[in-house]
């Protein structure tokens, strides 16, 4: 039987959490009284009561607002650090971590003080023997133009990212919206993911456009290719990782994408376990592995495997990875 212990000390790599979704009510409330920033609400317990949506659209009418009590670089910092220390327990030993310049730019907070922030924890992260590193997500649904602006400002940090990837609303942003921008973003040397985010209108099309036309090497969810063979053939020769998230999925959901993550294993497809927004969908990885383990009764094996590929489809290099299994 798998027991929360076991999740918990296996080996992960962590390549699917967005930074801004690991800020917990209680650093919520310690930031919006140390920025005096009126969020409405003064207990932990009223902050705990706000997380509550039904969708992807719900839940980012929630997540946006509440980025407003990060101002400083300190801030930044230490929502990154509080982020390391749970992974940390969590037996992290990689973290490819997104962050969202735009939800703060376009709040008039600069570039420079999101990325400073954010990369000095990764550099401290060392110390928790984690391999820390950050991903630049554009948002898709902001315009071409804004997506232009902000990459060009993240390349004057080039060597403090280490790819780029999209994520925000999906309906009717498809990935080719920012193909311009993937393409320069690789000439530049970093990698590329993209959000496929479950059932959403023209799941498989916007899949389509990420692995055939814009050469991701990874998709965050993407579980939906199961629907079309040649995708998922596809996937499995190119050895294209898709980084899945069954907590987060409840929320958007009725399920977990358990058969989907299942199929795909057997398959061939280095699909992973990961936590997306784990302060607001109620548990951070070592969660999400047991969740799904004990919801289809997933094998030792398989869940080894699921940490396995997490390692094998990360942005390291081949000596790396034998570092870690
Ligand atoms: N930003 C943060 N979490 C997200 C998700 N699950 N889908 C799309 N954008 C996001
Ligand atoms: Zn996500």
């Amino acid at each position: 039987n798998i027991t929360t212990k076991f999740t918990q000390g296996l080996p992960k790599a962590e390549l699917h959490l967005h930074i801004e979704g690991t800020l917990e009510p209680a650093l919520k409330l310690k930031l919006a009284q140390r920025n005096h920033v009126d969020i409405g609400q003064t207990t932990i317990a009223e902050v705990q009561k706000t997380y509550e949506y039904h969708d992807l659209a719900s839940f980012l009418a929630v997540y946006y607002p509440a980025m407003n009590v990060l101002q400083t670089e300190e801030d930044f910092y230490d929502l990154a650090m509080a982020y390391l220390h749970r992974a940390a327990a969590n037996n992290v030993r990689h973290a490819e971590i997104f962050f969202d310049p735009q939800a703060h730019t376009s709040r008039g907070i600069d570039f420079a003080t999101v990325i400073n922030g954010l990369y000095q924890a990764t550099v401290d992260a060392r110390a928790l023997n984690i391999d820390a590193h950050l991903i630049m997500c554009f948002l898709r649904d902001f315009s071409k133009e804004s997506a232009r602006k902000t990459l060009a400002e993240a390349l004057q940090y080039k060597d403090k990212i280490i790819g780029i990837g999209l994520d925000s609303d999906e309906h009717n942003n498809p990935p080719l919206k920012f193909a311009r921008q993937f393409e320069d973003a690789a000439a530049a040397g970093l990698h590329l993911t993209t959000h496929c985010d479950i059932d959403q209108k023209d799941s498989i099309e916007h899949i389509r456009q990420a692995l055939e036309i814009m050469g991701v090497e990874r998709l965050d969810h993407g579980t939906n290719i199961v629907e079309d063979p040649d995708l998922v053939a596809f996937a499995a020769k190119n050895h294209i990782g898709l980084t899945s998230c069954p907590l987060s999925n409840t929320f958007v959901t009725p399920e977990m994408k358990g058969k989907e993550v299942i199929e795909l294993l057997n398959k061939n497809v280095p699909v992973s376990i990961h936590s997306d927004d784990p302060a607001y969908f109620g548990g951070y990885i070592s969660d999400n592995y047991y969740a799904l383990a004990q919801q289809f009764n997933l094998t030792v094996e398989q869940i080894v495997q699921l940490a396995r590929n997490s390692f094998a489809t990360a942005w390291i290099s081949p000596e790396q990875k034998q570092l870690y299994f």
